[in-house]
């Protein structure tokens, strides 16, 4: 009642978000105040995303240019990893349902030194000292989902984890020994020299199965995988089985195919990921054809 009250003199659009966990889909973007209270009773009393949405977060719709920034962090020093671009929704031009990611690359062209800064001195230095002075002292990777906006960086999330699909993009571009900086980390005092990035670029794009988000089959075989024989490809399985010595979908999201190579070249990443992606076969495969549009025409 309480959510309903103020959604029916909000302004729009605004975003409803189960305040659990929901596996990246508990987010719905809605334009009028008849779409919004319909989600809250789906999220509330159907239960859509199950206890997930016993408590909704009701918040300001953010415009811009979405950025995904890992800062690797003892509590009170911290290093950035190289920023990434997640593809939430099912369609391409980010269109249609939300889903766990569909692709990601990285590096991000508009994430120049200027903007880091503004990272860094607006978001993670302020909310690392907030939370050692609430006594929550935070070490481990602290996953920043943010966005640019015309009045500058905004967050939209924080996860205390890496993020996926963006890690498939963002691993492939440090070089050193990144055991070392999370075993620094985790010990107390961060080695921040432990890796740094290696000038290359990387993407990633997940094929899933026909259906999701929503309802989908599995239990299909998946062909052509050995045919993919380019060096600079690796091939990352979600959700597949392996039975005898047959390769089954087995999930949502099946494959994630990332490319890496050691030069800040999108267009030639996005060419080697797709030609690799035409190989693979299973029934009812889908994926989306245009990650990475913003930076790659
Ligand atoms: N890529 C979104 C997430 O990992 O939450």
């Amino acid at each position: 009642e309480e959510a309903k009250k103020y959604l029916s003199a909000a302004s729009y659009p605004i975003v409803i978000k189960a305040s659990g966990l929901a596996a990246g889909k508990g987010v719905i973007i809605a334009q009028n105040s008849k779409e919004a209270i319909d989600s809250v009773k789906e999220i509330m009393q159907d239960k859509i995303f199950g206890n997930a949405g016993d408590e909704i977060v009701i918040e300001e719709f953010l415009e811009g240019e979405e950025l995904s920034i890992f800062a690797i962090t003892d509590g009170v020093d911290y290093i950035l990893l190289p920023a990434a671009q997640d593809h939430k929704r099912i369609g391409e031009g980010d269109t249609g349902k939300n889903t766990g990611g569909m692709g990601a690359y990285s590096p991000l062209k508009f994430v120049d030194t200027e903007l880091l800064k503004e990272v860094e001195n607006n978001i993670v230095k302020p909310t690392l000292k907030a939370l050692r002075e609430d006594n929550r002292k935070f070490n481990g990777c602290l996953y920043c989902g943010l966005i640019k906006t015309k009045d500058g960086i905004k967050v939209i999330e924080f996860n205390c984890r890496f993020g996926d699909p963006e890690t498939q993009a963002v691993l492939p571009l440090l070089e050193g020994d990144f055991f070392e900086l999370l075993y620094s980390t985790a010990k107390g005092t961060i080695n921040k020299n432990a890796v740094k990035y290696n000038g290359g670029s990387a993407m990633c794009v997940v094929t899933v199965s026909g259906g999701y988000p929503e309802k989908y089959e599995k239990g299909f075989e998946i062909t052509g995988l050995e045919q993919i024989t380019d060096p600079d490809i690796q091939i990352i399985h979600a959700g597949t089985k392996k039975e005898n010595d047959t390769i089954l979908t087995n999930g949502g999201r099946v494959l994630n195919i990332v490319s890496f190579i050691r030069e800040n070249s999108l267009t030639k990443c996005k060419t080697i990921t797709y030609n690799a992606i035409a190989k693979v076969k299973y029934k009812n495969i889908y994926y989306r054809n245009d990650i990475g549009f913003r930076a790659v025409k």
